[in-house]
C-alpha cells in the first residue's frame, strides 16, 4: 500500500503572504529598516502550502532561504510590495505578516549623501501606503479572508481589536512582542487569534513554526465545506 497522503484541505486555494521587512532608501547607499527576521511570515507560507494552498510569498529582504515549492517575490519597500501583492491578486487568503515601514524618506536623495562639514542632512518622512487595510478595501478583489498581525507591548488584545476594525481585517493575530517575550529574531510567539466576529483564543508560547500551522489549520477550517 502507498502510504496515505496527507490531507490537502486548501487544494485549489491562493494564498497570498507578506513577509519580512521593508527597507525604505534615504539614499542609494542607505536605508531606514527595522528588526523583523521574516520567520513567522515565511512560515505561514509554507505551512498554507503543506495544506494544499498555491502561495505567493512577497517578502523583504530577510537572509532566509526561499520556502520550497512557493512562488517567492522580492521586493525591498512598501510601495514595491503593494505593487507586487497587488499584481499577485485575485486571492483567496491574504496574511499580512510583513513588517512594513510605516514611513519613507521623502525625495530620497539620488547620490550618496556627503558630510559637507555642516550640519547632518534632516531627514524628512512620509507615511507609506497600509498594504494591509488597501487590499481589505480592495472591492471585488478583496481576497475572501484577510488576516492581520498586530505586534503590540502592552493591551495586547485590545490594541489588536481595534486594529483589526481600522484596516477592516478579518482575523488579527496579536502578537506581543514585549521585550521578555524574545519575539524579534527569536524562534517562539505568544499570540492571540481574534477573529471579527467576535472569537478569541490565546495561544501558549508556541514555536514560529507550530503558530503557523495552527493559523493554516484555522484557516482550512474556515474554507472547509459545511458538513452535510
Ligand atoms: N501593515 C501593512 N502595511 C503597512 C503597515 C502595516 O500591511 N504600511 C500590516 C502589517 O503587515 C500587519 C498589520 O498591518 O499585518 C499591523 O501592523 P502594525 O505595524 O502592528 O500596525 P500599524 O497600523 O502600522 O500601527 P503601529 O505600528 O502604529 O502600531
Ligand atoms: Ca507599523
Amino acid at each position: 500500500f502507498a502510504a496515505q497522503a496527507a490531507p490537502k484541505p486548501l487544494a485549489g486555494r491562493h494564498a497570498l503572504v507578506t513577509s519580512g521587512p521593508t527597507h525604505e532608501p534615504i539614499d542609494p547607499v542607505r536605508y531606514i529598516a527595522n528588526r523583523s527576521s521574516g520567520k513567522q511570515g515565511h512560515a505561514v507560507a509554507a505551512a498554507l502550502a503543506d495544506l494544499g494552498a498555491r502561495v505567493t510569498l512577497v517578502t523583504g529582504p530577510v537572509t532566509l532561504s526561499d520556502p520550497s515549492g512557493i512562488e517567492t517575490i522580492k521586493v525591498e519597500t512598501a510601495a514595491e510590495m503593494l505593487a507586487a501583492c497587488r499584481r499577485a491578486l485575485p486571492a483567496d487568503i491574504f496574511v499580512a505578516a510583513a513588517a512594513v515601514a510605516d514611513w519613507r524618506v521623502a525625495g530620497e536623495a539620488d547620490r550618496k549623501l556627503k558630510k559637507d562639514g555642516g550640519l547632518p542632512p534632516p531627514l524628512r518622512l512620509a507615511e507609506n501606503p497600509d498594504i494591509l487595510a488597501t487590499l481589505a478595501a480592495a472591492g471585488p478583489d478583496r481576497p475572501h479572508l484577510v488576516i492581520g498581525f498586530a505586534a503590540e507591548t502592552n493591551d495586547v488584545v485590545a490594541y489588536a481589536r481595534a486594529k483589526l476594525a481600522r484596516k477592516g481585517c478579518d482575523w488579527i493575530v496579536a502578537n506581543d512582542v514585549s521585550p521578555a517575550t524574545g519575539t524579534f529574531g527569536g524562534d517562539s510567539n505568544t499570540v492571540h487569534l481574534i477573529r471579527r466576529d467576535g472569537g478569541e483564543e490565546a495561544w501558549p508560547p508556541l514555536a514560529k513554526a507550530e503558530v503557523a500551522r495552527r493559523l493554516a489549520r484555522a484557516v482550512a477550517a474556515r474554507f472547509a465545506p459545511a458538513a452535510p
